[in-house]
């Protein structure tokens, strides 16, 4: 969980490449990403995020599939994530997600540890999945 500001504001200017699940009315689960201004064929994906009440039961994977299928996202061959090494659901969601679509999913350092205040934060290693089929 980050800032509730983060959220909102992500969901108001990113809402073509956000992602809400909504399970009558309960958000069951939520993506937000956006294109990175320099590169339409990368879709940055900040955080995938489902209900512990929801989860294993595919919507993770269900929701970084629908994202490929829009419209806003019909140049995105890359998905570029940052995933931290404790995070083991993450690294094994991603690693299916892409194995399921047949693509690669290369692993390197992103964001180092030092560039954190305080030296509470892991490093954020870069999970690059596809390219995925025109
Ligand atoms: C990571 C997360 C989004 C997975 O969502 P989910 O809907 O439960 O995932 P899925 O059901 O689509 O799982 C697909 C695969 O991911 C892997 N996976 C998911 N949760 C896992 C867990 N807790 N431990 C290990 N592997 C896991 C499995 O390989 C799973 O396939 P399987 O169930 O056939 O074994 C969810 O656990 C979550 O919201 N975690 C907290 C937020 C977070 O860390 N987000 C990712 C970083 S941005």
């Amino acid at each position: 969980m980050n800032s509730p500001y983060n959220y909102i504001m992500l969901s108001k200017y990113f809402s073509d490449t956000c992602v809400v699940a909504d399970a009558g009315g309960k958000i069951a689960g939520y993506i937000s990403a956006f294109h990175p201004p320099a590169n339409p064929e990368v879709l940055f994906i900040w955080q995938v995020a489902v209900d512990e009440a929801y989860r294993r039961r595919k919507l993770g994977i269900a929701m970084l599939k629908h994202l490929l299928e829009r419209e806003s996202c019909r140049q995105v061959r890359f998905y570029e994530i940052t995933v931290t090494p404790s995070n083991k659901a993450a690294d094994s969601l991603y690693r299916k997600f892409a194995k399921g679509l047949g693509v690669p999913c290369e692993i390197s350092e992103c964001f180092s540890a030092r560039l954190f205040p305080g030296r509470q934060h892991e490093d954020e290693m870069l999970y690059r999945i596809g390219p995925f089929p025109k």
